[in-house]
């Protein structure tokens, strides 16, 4: 479990109206302890995931749900007399009482509760399930009104990213934008006074996914970008031009080529059994038509 980044772990008396019921639940359990555990675990994109529920042996289990509650969609996982029904149909599954998900993603967000039930009693747990995303970096340098402006961005990270600057100056801006699938775009400009040297100009993006903060240049060259830009243009619309010149070429070429033999060719199969003579004649007569129009 690679992933597992941070843990805080609450205690919480429990009690929930919780929509989803399969049924399971209306049975009463062995009487005995109860416990309620509320947690939070935090996982990076893609890591394997393994939800605890209990720690009990197995061997006294009577049955595990665990109930799933995620942004789209709720369903869950049941095991009872060895019987596991699966209603997520999304590639979690059940290793006793333990909830496994392969290649934790954003989908996989969300509430998680398990409800345990053995010989000696009941235990319920309620996990809530969110993710660490790296963000994309870039930084880059502005000139407007004769004045710099460096930016510099973390694209699409959870949390947040937080940005910061080597140099000091006057911070325009520092925004972090929530996107509507839960990432969140951070973006900090630094107006720089006209003189200044920005040759180790740098921003430090710092994130959960990162033991140390990443150290991001500006690139000067903002001025060039337009210029390749409309390069690559010109080039990609060239070939676009010169590859569909030329396939319009062939296939006039091609429609050419088709018109003239089959319209002279005349049909020979009905002549045969009466004048074979006279259709070889003519098959030789329309092979020579059709080549010399060809030629001409
Ligand atoms: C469980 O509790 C019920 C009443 O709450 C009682 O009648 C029953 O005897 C108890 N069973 C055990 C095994 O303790
Ligand atoms: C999940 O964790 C339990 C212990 O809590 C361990 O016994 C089990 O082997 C783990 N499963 C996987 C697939 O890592
Ligand atoms: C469950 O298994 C353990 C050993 O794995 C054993 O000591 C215990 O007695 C078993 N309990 C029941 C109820 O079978
Ligand atoms: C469940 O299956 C395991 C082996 O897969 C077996 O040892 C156990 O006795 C079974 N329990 C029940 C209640 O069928
Ligand atoms: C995990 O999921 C991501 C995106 O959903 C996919 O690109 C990646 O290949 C998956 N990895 C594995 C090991 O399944
Ligand atoms: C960035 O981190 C510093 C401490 O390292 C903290 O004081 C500040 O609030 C953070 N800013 C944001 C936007 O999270
Ligand atoms: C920039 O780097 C030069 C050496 O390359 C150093 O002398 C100078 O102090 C640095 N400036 C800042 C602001 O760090």
């Amino acid at each position: 479990m690679r992933g597992m980044v941070w843990i805080c772990v609450l205690l919480v008396c429990f009690s929930e109206a919780w929509s989803l019921d399969p049924g399971t639940n209306e049975r009463r359990p062995a009487n005995g302890t109860t416990v309620f555990v509320r947690s939070a675990f935090t996982f990076d994109a893609g890591s394997q995931v393994n939800l605890t529920c209990s720690k009990t042996m197995s061997n006294r289990t009577i049955y595990v749900i665990w109930r799933v509650k995620l942004k789209n969609k709720e369903c869950y996982i049941s095991i009872e007399n060895n019987q596991t029904v699966d209603k997520c149909l999304d590639g979690k599954s059940l290793q006793h009482s333990n909830l496994l998900i392969p290649n934790f993603s954003t989908e996989d967000v969300g509430v998680y509760k398990c409800e345990f039930v053995y010989s000696g009693g009941k235990e319920d747990h309620i996990i809530d399930l969110s993710i660490i995303v790296p963000p994309q970096t870039h930084a880059w340098l502005e000139s407007k009104n004769n004045k710099m402006v460096a930016v510099c961005k973390a694209e699409r990270g959870n949390p947040a990213a937080n940005i910061s600057w080597s140099h000091t100056g006057n911070v325009l801006s520092y925004e972090a934008l929530p996107q509507a699938d839960g990432f969140v775009t951070v973006e900090s400009r630094l107006e720089l006074p006209e003189d200044t040297d920005v040759g180790n100009l740098s921003c430090a993006v710092s994130h959960p996914s990162w033991v140390q903060a990443r150290i991001v240049m500006p690139q000067a060259e903002n001025a060039n970008f337009p210029w390749l830009y409309i390069v690559i243009a010109v080039v990609i619309v060239t070939a676009i031009f010169v590859g569909s010149a030329s396939f319009a070429l062939k296939a006039w070429r091609r429609s050419r080529q088709a018109d003239v033999p089959p319209s002279k060719l005349p049909p020979t199969e009905y002549v045969e059994e009466v004048e074979p003579y006279a259709s070889y004649v003519q098959r030789v007569n329309s092979i020579y038509n059709s080549s010399a129009d060809l030629f001409t």
